[in-house]
């Protein structure tokens, strides 16, 4: 995919990695699009998702995850393509515009009742628009498992699976649930 690199193996500082490579794939971003990533991390996907030309809103509950996110894309934040928050994804400011797609990876609260998030999710997200709940897949099963919940839990949201995506390998494989928000809104 144009502008989304494929990684080396996972590191300690999550440089450079395979999983949140797949995972940008999985996104399939357009260039110009916005997109909401919840859990930025270290910044590595908002860095893949930027130089694939999207705006990224980047949101993390750890201040100290934030502040390497601001520092991984400081180019994209001074030139304003990038924001990033240190908050919930319950009380960030997501701004006005919607957003085209949501992303987050290993984010435990998507699939863990009852998952408030899902709400912020389903206000955010454009008619038409997507997610991609990417996790790792533990243990033999769990990807079923997590994509049942994530099913579950956004289904009353007005959102729909479209996919179950499986990628990387043995012992600890990859994989990621893609939804999409109903084309009107309610109320
Ligand atoms: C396991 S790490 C995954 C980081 C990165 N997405 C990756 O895959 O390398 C989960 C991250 O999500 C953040 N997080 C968990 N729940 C969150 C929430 N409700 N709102 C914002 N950030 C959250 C944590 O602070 C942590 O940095």
């Amino acid at each position: 995919m144009p502008g989304v690199a494929a990684g080396s193996s996972e590191r300690g500082d999550g440089g450079t990695s395979a999983r949140l490579s797949w995972m940008a794939g999985v996104v399939a971003p357009v260039p110009g699009e916005r997109v909401l990533e919840v859990g930025c991390g270290h910044g590595v996907l908002v860095d893949l998702l930027a130089t694939a030309g999207c705006d990224v809103l980047a949101v993390d509950r750890s201040p100290t995850m934030v502040a390497a996110t601001a520092r991984r894309n400081a180019a994209a934040v001074a030139a304003g393509r990038v924001r990033v928050q240190a908050a919930s994804l319950l009380d960030a400011d997501p701004g006005s515009r919607p957003v085209d797609a949501v992303v987050c990876v290993d984010v435990r609260a998507f699939w863990t009742p009852p998952a408030p998030e899902w709400d912020v999710v389903a206000r955010v997200l454009a008619p038409g628009g997507r997610v991609v709940v990417g996790f790792s897949v533990m243990r033999p099963g769990a990807d079923r498992e997590i994509a049942a919940a994530v099913e579950r839990l956004a289904a009353p949201r007005r959102l729909r699976v479209t996919g179950l995506h499986r990628g990387g390998a043995a012992p600890i494989p990859w994989a990621a649930v893609e939804l999409r928000a109903a084309l009107t809104r309610t109320g």
